[in-house]
């Protein structure tokens, strides 16, 4: 009789990040290598509702190391947030016999995962969100691609503003974390860094623009969108300075795009650990990266700390900008 191979499964879910097909890749790949079938649910925690799954092989993550969002899709499930919903998700993991669940994806992402596994689900996180925001890891898949799609467009942004002598309010994502803009910050030279964690004077900062113009041909100020909209900071700046300003609202683009090379290592590396924890019969934790090192994390510590931005960082910005 042959032996039936063990199960796991691999969910994305929340905001995509470039560098989620990576981590099914590497966790496919990873996972056939320690004996295992793998199960790819569609749309995060609404596929494990549903059922709807594929069963992957090497081949069906062939060529994916390079695209950006998630061939699994993703989706923020209302209905996964109530017992009924989950209790949907536990019978179909049991139903195809899955024994361990990785979960992909940022803080509302590992609140779920956290339920399942105080449901008997033996699951493990690996953090993927633009915004970087989950604490015990120094990065999130996506955030540095994020970042390397932000440097870009800001790039082009200088180029016209200094061409035409204007100051230029750039919005960032990030949801209530300053994260992406402290960083997009200083890799941009920008002048200014508004963040929700960080409480700044709009009439200082108009005063030091008018005085500034005389020697520079633009000046570039990045709000994060959880301190402001970059609209109500240019009308603002434009009334205290009397100086041009216009305004960009990235978006989503900073979503989108071909994965960078670390977040490609940091997916191979966050994959492996997973997989890894999985067959050691760890559960209910996240797998991340301090000072270089992979490490796992209870999700309760990190649902329950907030991550900071880095303070240094963000005053080191403003010194460099003078
Ligand atoms: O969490 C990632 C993120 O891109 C945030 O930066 C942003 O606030 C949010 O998702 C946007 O969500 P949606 O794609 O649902 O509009």
């Amino acid at each position: 009789m042959v032996k039936e191979k063990r199960r796991i499964a691999i969910i994305t879910s929340g905001g995509d990040a470039s560098g989620m097909n990576a981590v099914i890749r590497a966790v496919t790949r990873y996972g056939i290598y320690r004996g295992f079938e793998v199960y790819g649910f569609y749309e995060g925690f609404k596929g494990l509702i549903n059922n709807k799954f594929e069963v992957l092989d090497s081949n069906s993550v062939g060529g994916i190391i390079d695209r950006g969002g998630t061939f699994l899709y993703s989706a923020r499930s209302e209905e996964f947030k109530c017992k009924t919903g989950q209790k949907k998700a536990i019978e179909n993991l049991k139903n195809n016999k899955i024994e361990g669940l990785i979960v992909v994806g940022g803080n509302g992402s590992f609140r779920g995962a956290h339920d399942l596994h105080e449901q008997g689900i033996q699951v493990i996180g690996i953090p993927a969100t633009i915004d970087n925001d989950v604490a015990g890891t120094d990065y999130s898949i996506g955030f540095d691609t994020a970042l390397n799609v932000i440097i870009d467009l800001v790039s082009k942004i200088r180029d016209t503003a200094s061409s035409h002598d204007r100051t230029f309010v750039v919005e960032v994502m990030g949801r209530n974390s300053g994260i992406i803009a402290v960083n997009t910050g200083i890799a941009c030279g920008a002048d200014y860094i508004l963040i929700p964690e960080i409480e700044v004077d709009l009439a200082k900062i108009a005063a030091q623009i008018k005085k500034h113009r005389a020697g520079k041909r633009h000046t570039l100020i990045i709000v994060a969108e959880g301190a402001a909209s970059a609209a109500e900071v240019a009308s603002s700046i434009k009334l205290l300075s009397g100086h041009e300003v216009r305004v960009s609202v990235l978006g989503h683009i900073q979503r989108g795009g071909s994965p960078s090379a670390l977040d490609r290592v940091l997916a191979a590396k966050f994959s492996k650990k997973a997989v890894d924890l999985l067959i050691e019969g760890e559960s209910d934790c996240m797998v991340g990266i301090k000072s270089m090192r992979i490490i796992k994390n209870k999700f309760m510590d990190v649902l329950e700390a907030k991550k900071d931005i880095d303070r240094e960082l963000y005053k080191l910005a403003h010194t460099l900008s003078i």
